[in-house]
C-alpha cells in the first residue's frame, strides 16, 4: 500500500452513506470504571471502501430528553417552525435533534440570552478582554444550563436557532479491515459520561452510539482518509511498533486484521494499556491468536490501576528500551494512537529517553534522530 494511499469515495459530509448498526458489544467488563464499546456497522450496497488508518465520520443526533428540556426551559412547545439549514423549514424539536448543537456553544448564545434576560454580568463575558472568563464559564455547561440560569429568557424559536452552532460529525479510527470483514466497518468507542453542575452529561456521539442507535436507526457516515497513518506494503519487511492505549487500539486492530489477510512479512510489536486487566483487556483473545499465528511478534500491556503505582505503555517501552531501539535501528515504523493531551507527549518523551540511552546520544543527536524518524515517515501519530 502506498505511503499516502487513499480511496476516492462518493460519500462526504453533504452526501453521507446512511449505514445501520449490525452488532455492538460492551468491551469493558462488569464493574469497570469506564464504558468502551465495539460497534459493527453494515456497509452493504454502499461501495464504501477504506484502508487501515482511515477514520469513519459519524453524524450523531442529540439526546431527545435534553432537547425536550431545552424547549421547556425556553417556554416553547417544539412545534414552532424554524428555517432548516439544508433548505426549507422544520420544527424546532427536529432541528434541535438533528441540526444544531445544544452542548457546544459560544458567545453568540450567551450574548442573546444575556440581552433578553437583562443579565449584565453574563453579557460582560462576551467582551474581547473576558475571553478566558468566558472559556471557564463555558466549561462543563451546556445550553440548558444557560437557559436554566436565566429563567424567563424570551427567545423565539428562530432567534434561538440563529445563535446556535451546527451539530458536527465525530471521527472514529476504524478498527477493522475490509479484507477481513467485507462490507462492514468496526469502531472502538469510549462512551463519554460525566457529571457537571449537579447533572449527568453524555458526549453527543458516543452516547448516540451507545444508547440511541438501534438496528433501524439511520447512521450518516463517510470516510476520512488517514493517509499519514498507513501500513508498509505486505511484502515489505519493515517492522512496525504500535502503541495504542485505550481506544487508541482501534487502528491497530485494523492493521493486524489487514496484515493477517495479506500475509504481511515484517515483525509487529503492540503496546496496549488500559485501567485493569480483568475488565479492560479489549480484544484479548484476538491478540492472543495473532501472537500464536505470528501476525503479532510481541505484545506488551500496561494496566495502570492493577498496582499501587501507575503503569503506562511508556513504562513498558522503557523496560524494553534496548529491544525497541534495535527495532528502530532496523528501520521500524513507530505508530501511536489515542489520547493527545497526556499519553502521546509521555510516549514521545519515552522514545527520546530510549534513543538517548541505548543509542548513547547527546540531546542534539537525539533531536536529530527523532527529526529523521518524522521526516522519513517512521513516526506516525493518530491522536485526539
Ligand atoms: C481522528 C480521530 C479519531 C478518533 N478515534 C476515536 C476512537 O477510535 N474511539 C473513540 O472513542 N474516540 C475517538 N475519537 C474521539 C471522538 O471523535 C469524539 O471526540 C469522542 O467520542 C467524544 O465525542 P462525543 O460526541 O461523545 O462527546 P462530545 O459531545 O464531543 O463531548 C466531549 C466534550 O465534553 C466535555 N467533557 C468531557 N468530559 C468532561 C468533564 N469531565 N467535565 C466537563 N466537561 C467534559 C469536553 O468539552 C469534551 O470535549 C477520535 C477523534 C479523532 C479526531
Ligand atoms: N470524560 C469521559 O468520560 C471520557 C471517557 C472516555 C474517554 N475520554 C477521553 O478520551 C480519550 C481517550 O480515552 P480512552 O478511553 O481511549 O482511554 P484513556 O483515558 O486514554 O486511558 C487509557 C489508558 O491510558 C492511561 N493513561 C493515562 N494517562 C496516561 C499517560 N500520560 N501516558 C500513558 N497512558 C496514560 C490510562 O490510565 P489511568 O486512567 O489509570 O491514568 C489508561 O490505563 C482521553 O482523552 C480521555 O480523557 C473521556
Amino acid at each position: 500500500m502506498s505511503e499516502t494511499a487513499h480511496i476516492k469515495s462518493p460519500y462526504n459530509v453533504k452526501n453521507p452513506f446512511i449505514a445501520h448498526l449490525k452488532h455492538s458489544r460492551v468491551l469493558t467488563g462488569a464493574g469497570a470504571a469506564k464504558d468502551t464499546r465495539h460497534y459493527e456497522i453494515d456497509l452493504t450496497g454502499s461501495g464504501m471502501e477504506f484502508l487501515p488508518g482511515d477514520s469513519l465520520a459519524v453524524q450523531p443526533t442529540n439526546d431527545p430528553a435534553l432537547v425536550d428540556a431545552v424547549i421547556k426551559a425556553l417556554g416553547l412547545t417544539g412545534d414552532e417552525t424554524v428555517p432548516n439549514p439544508k433548505g426549507g423549514e422544520t420544527t424546532l424539536r427536529q432541528a434541535l435533534i438533528e441540526t444544531y448543537s445544544i452542548t457546544e456553544f459560544d458567545g453568540k448564545l450567551i450574548k442573546a440570552v444575556a440581552e433578553k434576560a437583562g443579565n449584565t454580568e453574563l453579557a460582560a463575558l462576551t467582551t474581547p478582554e473576558r475571553k478566558e472568563a468566558l472559556k471557564s464559564y463555558l466549561w462543563g455547561r451546556d445550553v440548558l444550563d444557560v437557559l436554566q440560569e436565566n429563567v424567563g429568557t424570551k427567545l423565539t424559536a428562530t432567534e434561538f436557532v440563529a445563535v446556535l452552532r451546527k451539530l458536527n460529525i465525530r471521527l472514529y479510527s476504524i478498527s477493522s479491515s475490509l479484507k477481513a470483514c467485507p462490507e462492514q466497518v468496526h469502531l472502538t468507542v469510549a462512551t463519554v459520561k460525566y457529571e457537571s453542575h449537579g447533572r449527568m452529561r453524555g458526549g453527543v456521539c458516543s452516547t448516540f452510539l451507545a444508547d440511541r442507535v438501534e438496528a433501524t436507526t439511520s447512521l450518516p457516515t463517510f470516510i476520512k482518509s488517514g493517509a499519514g497513518f498507513r501500513l508498509p506494503e505486505p511484502t515489505d519487511e519493515t517492522p512496525i511498533i504500535m502503541c495504542g492505549p485505550g481506544t487508541g487500539i482501534a487502528p491497530f486492530r485494523s492493521f493486524l486484521q489487514e496484515r493477517k489477510a495479506t500475509g504481511a512479512k515484517g515483525k509487529a510489536w503492540l503496546f496496549f494499556g488500559e485501567i485493569n486487566k480483568a475488565t479492560c483487556f479489549f480484544y484479548e483473545e484476538e491478540f492472543a491468536a495473532y501472537l500464536a499465528d505470528g501476525t503479532l511478534t510481541k505484545l506488551d500491556t500496561a494496566f495502570s490501576r492493577d498496582q499501587v503505582e501507575k503503569l503506562y505503555v511508556q513504562h513498558k517501552m522503557l523496560e524494553n528500551g534496548q529491544e525497541l531501539f534495535d527495532w528502530l535501528e532496523a528501520g521500524a515504523i513507530f505508530y501511536v494512537c489515542g489520547d493527545a493531551s497526556r499519553m502521546a507527549t509521555d510516549v514521545d518523551g519515552a522514545l527520546h529517553a530510549i534513543v538517548a540511552k541505548y543509542g548513547n546520544k547527546s540531546p542534539e543527536e537525539v533531536a536529530a534522530y527523532m527529526e529523521n524518524l518524522k521526516t522519513s515517515k517512521r513516526y506516525r501519530k493518530d491522536v485526539y
